[in-house]
């Protein structure tokens, strides 16, 4: 099988950690029968001075027409607003629908004090409050604004059925690289506020565990936990969670919160899913501190490439980049600076091939 894969490096330090990202994919083992080809892609705050679009129509059309999935590095966005500039990752899941924003935060072994932690967010990527219906209004004492908050049968059941397929693949996962996390079964909580939306998050509810209740996920525990206690539960007790789906807003927070939870950025991957395409990206942004120096942490792409390889239906390969990584993490002896450590993106990534 031969993929073709959309490489889109971005600002700053995606330039640096995209082609780690390449040549990860290019030293997969010959016995696993993957081969790639690659398309140099452009997007970015760097595109959008030089043509006026962050997103030149001829990434999407190239992505839609010729690739089976993506790599995006990061973007810079101005502090200040610039007229005509928007976020091309935020237009990209728009244009391609990718409904799902997956984001696993996993420690290793050797790289956690407490206890190991190895859960994914999966977080609705189209609706809730991002549909950006707003008003403000002048009423008799002043402005007021409001804003809606749109929860759909058809995303909840999709999300909560993308969250079910990863726990049963987590658990295949687990099993092909054994002693990686403290998970036994598979388990889905569903995240909501319906004791105080009973209609919004209460359809979400109700669709993800009817959902989550279909035959294939029977070996699934399933189970669901408000919002705001899910935060302290989450920062308490974050090694009991396996796979977390939560509608747009609570799913975002959660997220980066959950980052916080490992060492550093440069670790936490994430991917943009829909059906039948997936875009890898780690979760970090262009890091202008450390630009140009060689220095970017590269796991974090190469855990996306993993996850972008596992929705492209290459569970094997991903398990053993997620090994090779691991391995790393654990010996800790190449470790880049984010991590303490003193060694390069380059050094970093061939420690990584070496362990492939
Ligand atoms: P950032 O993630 O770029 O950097 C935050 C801190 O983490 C910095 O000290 C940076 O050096 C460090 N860091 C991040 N990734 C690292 C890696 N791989 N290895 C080692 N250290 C790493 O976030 P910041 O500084 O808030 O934003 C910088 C720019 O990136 C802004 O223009 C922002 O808009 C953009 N951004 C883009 C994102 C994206 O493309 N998805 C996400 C977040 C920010
Ligand atoms: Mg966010």
């Amino acid at each position: 099988r031969t993929l073709r894969i959309g490489l889109i490096p971005g600002d700053g330090i995606g330039r640096e950690v995209i082609p780690a990202g390449r040549r990860i994919l290019e030293a997969l083992p010959s016995s696993l029968n993957l081969n790639f080809s690659f398309v140099n892609l452009d997007a970015g705050f760097e595109t959008f001075q030089k043509t006026g679009t962050a997103l030149p129509d001829k990434t999407v059309e190239t992505l839609k027409k010729e690739c089976d999935g993506a790599l995006f590095g990061a973007v810079s966005s101005p502090s200040t607003k610039v007229a005509g500039y928007s976020s091309p990752i935020v237009a990209l899941r728009k244009k391609l629908d990718l409904y799902a924003n997956v984001r696993p935060v996993k420690t290793t072994a050797g790289s956690s004090n407490g206890k190991p932690i190895d859960l994914v967010i999966v977080r609705e990527n189209t609706e809730d409050l991002y549909v950006k219906e707003e008003r403000t209004v002048e009423g008799p004492n002043g402005k007021v604004a409001e804003a809606i908050k749109r929860i759909s049968e058809r995303a909840s059941h999709r999300i909560s059925t993308i969250a079910g397929e990863i726990a049963l693949r987590r658990q295949g996962i687990r099993a092909a690289a054994p002693g990686t996390s403290a998970h036994t079964q598979p388990m889905v909580t569903i995240t909501h506020k319906s004791n105080v939306l009973s209609q919004t998050d209460g359809l979400f509810r109700e669709t993800a565990r009817k959902a989550l209740a279909a035959e294939k996920f029977s070996s699934i525990h399933v189970e669901e936990q408000i919002v705001d206690s899910m935060v302290y539960k989450l920062f308490r007790q974050p090694e009991y969670y396996d796979v977390i789906v939560a509608p747009n807003l609570y799913g975002d927070i959660l997220s980066d919160g959950a980052a916080a939870l490992v060492g550093s950025l440069g670790l936490v991957p994430s991917a943009n899913v829909g059906d039948g395409f997936a875009i890898g990206e780690p979760c970090h942004g262009s890091a202008p501190d450390i630009e140009g120096k060689g220095i970017a942490n590269p796991i974090a792409t190469l855990r996306s490439v993993a996850l972008m390889l596992e929705f492209l239906g290459e569970p094997n390969a991903a398990a053993k980049i997620y090994t090779a990584v691991d391995a790393n993490l654990d010996e800790a002896k190449f470790l880049s600076p984010d991590m303490g450590g003193k060694a390069t993106t380059q050094e970093v990534l061939e420690d990584v091939l070496k362990r492939l």
